[in-house]
């Protein structure tokens, strides 16, 4: 008669370890342990796997060659990401010629200018479509909200006239297996709730499945940044339930002083009118109870979010000075704080260096989101078996 095995008391963090890994591999709880036993037998080194970091020891090293197109391009913030977990560039789409001139100088191609001129059908094929496109109301005048989010109205009608519009019909011409999308938080509430229930109707009107979660960037860079990112995996090809989960935030937190410059040009002091300006503006706004005007970094933690118009005033990120007026970020430390490393040169004004970086999305967000949607892929080329990449450039 075969022994019994009984193991008592396994911890929570390797329980739950082994129910996302017998997920992954499709197998049933006592054939995966059955397995795993037959492999640490014949390798030590698998015992490392009950250690408390087994999860991060198996999923981080990941990565596999796959293509992608990077539409809304910016500055290509997820094409480095994408770029570092395998990803290979196949067309880029960006209609300023500010940011285009960034991106010619880090990626050595000008991006296609406004998306909507673009024929679906002379884009390349890709494994993924990303893009962090602008946030816009949908027009549904004169239609109820019942009828416009019904069928009889489909995503063309539901989001035409928008740029999210141009996603949706690239991806129904050329069918990339994986879409991450990524936008301000407030895209779910935007429009008490509608503009994101028409997008996200329109992606599962065009068979994908929605994953979406926000997440704050404060855990890569020194930034409270939250935004919402979105992975669409084509139920044709993935199924209905693709084993997908957004990362963990790693634990150690950057503080803002290790990305300070240590001479920065006296330029970017605040002068007496301006900085007078924001206190009392502040004042004016505490008394009625709207919360703060400017924001005084603390250098042992994080700063508020970067924003597009940090050019004007710079007033949600202030740098304090002992002894004087505070100052603003340099555009390199702006580059910093979005986690854009110093060899990316700063080709553009200083205007439009912080418009940029405040526009852009944090790459180590796009990498660490990346590397999950990478170990999705590669479940399924295991599940197809033929080893084959998903799309071929
Ligand atoms: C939120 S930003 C995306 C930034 C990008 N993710 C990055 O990391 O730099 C949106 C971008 O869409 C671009 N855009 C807006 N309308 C466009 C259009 N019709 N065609 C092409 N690009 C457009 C804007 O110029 C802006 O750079």
């Amino acid at each position: 008669m075969a022994k019994q095995l009984l193991i008592r008391d396994v911890p929570d963090e390797v329980k739950e370890w082994i129910e996302q890994e017998r997920h992954r591999k499709m197998l049933g709880q006592k054939e995966f342990l059955l397995d795993l036993l037959r492999e640490a037998k014949g390798d030590r080194a698998q015992q490392d796997l009950f250690k408390s970091n087994a999860r991060n020891t198996l999923m981080t090293t990941i990565s596999l060659p796959f293509t992608f197109i990077d539409l809304f391009a910016g500055i290509g913030g997820f094409r480095l990401g994408l770029q570092r977990v395998g990803g290979h560039c196949m067309f880029s789409c960006e209609w300023d010629k500010h940011a285009q001139k960034t991106y010619h100088r880090w990626f050595g191609e000008v991006p296609a200018g406004d998306i909507r001129e673009i024929d679906a059908n002379s884009v390349p094929d890709h494994d993924l479509l990303a893009a962090g496109f602008p946030c816009q109301p949908f027009s549904i005048a004169g239609v109820s909200k019942k009828k416009s989010l019904g069928r009889e109205h489909g995503f063309k009608d539901q989001t035409q006239g928008t740029l999210f519009f141009h996603i949706a019909r690239i991806a129904e011409v050329k069918r990339p297996p994986v879409m991450m999308l990524e936008n301000v938080k407030n895209l779910l509430s935007h429009d008490k709730g509608r503009t994101w229930l028409v997008i996200r109707s329109a992606l599962e009107e065009l068979e994908y499945v929605v994953f979406h979660k926000i997440i704050d960037a404060a855990a890569w860079v020194p930034q409270h940044r939250e935004r919402v990112f979105i992975i669409c995996f084509d139920k044709r090809l993935f199924g209905a339930n693709p084993p997908f989960e957004f990362p963990e935030p790693p634990k150690a937190a950057q503080r803002l002083r290790t990305i300070l410059e240590s001479k920065p040009d006296s330029k970017f002091v605040l002068s007496d009118h301006l900085w007078d300006y924001l206190q009392k503006y502040a004042e004016a706004h505490k008394a009625k109870g709207n919360g703060f005007g400017y924001g005084l970094t603390n250098l042992d933690g994080i700063s508020r979010t970067l924003s597009a118009r940090y050019y004007k005033d710079g007033s949600e990120v202030l740098i304090p000075r002992n002894g004087g007026n505070p100052r603003r970020l340099t555009p390199r430390e702006a580059a910093r704080l979005m986690g854009f490393d110093d060899s990316l040169d700063i080709v553009v004004s200083d205007t439009q260096a912080y418009r940029q970086f405040g526009n852009a999305v944090v790459p180590k967000v796009v990498e660490a989101v990346g590397r999950q949607v990478v170990k999705v892929m590669a479940w399924q080329l295991q599940r197809q078996g033929n080893g084959c990449l998903l799309k071929r450039p």
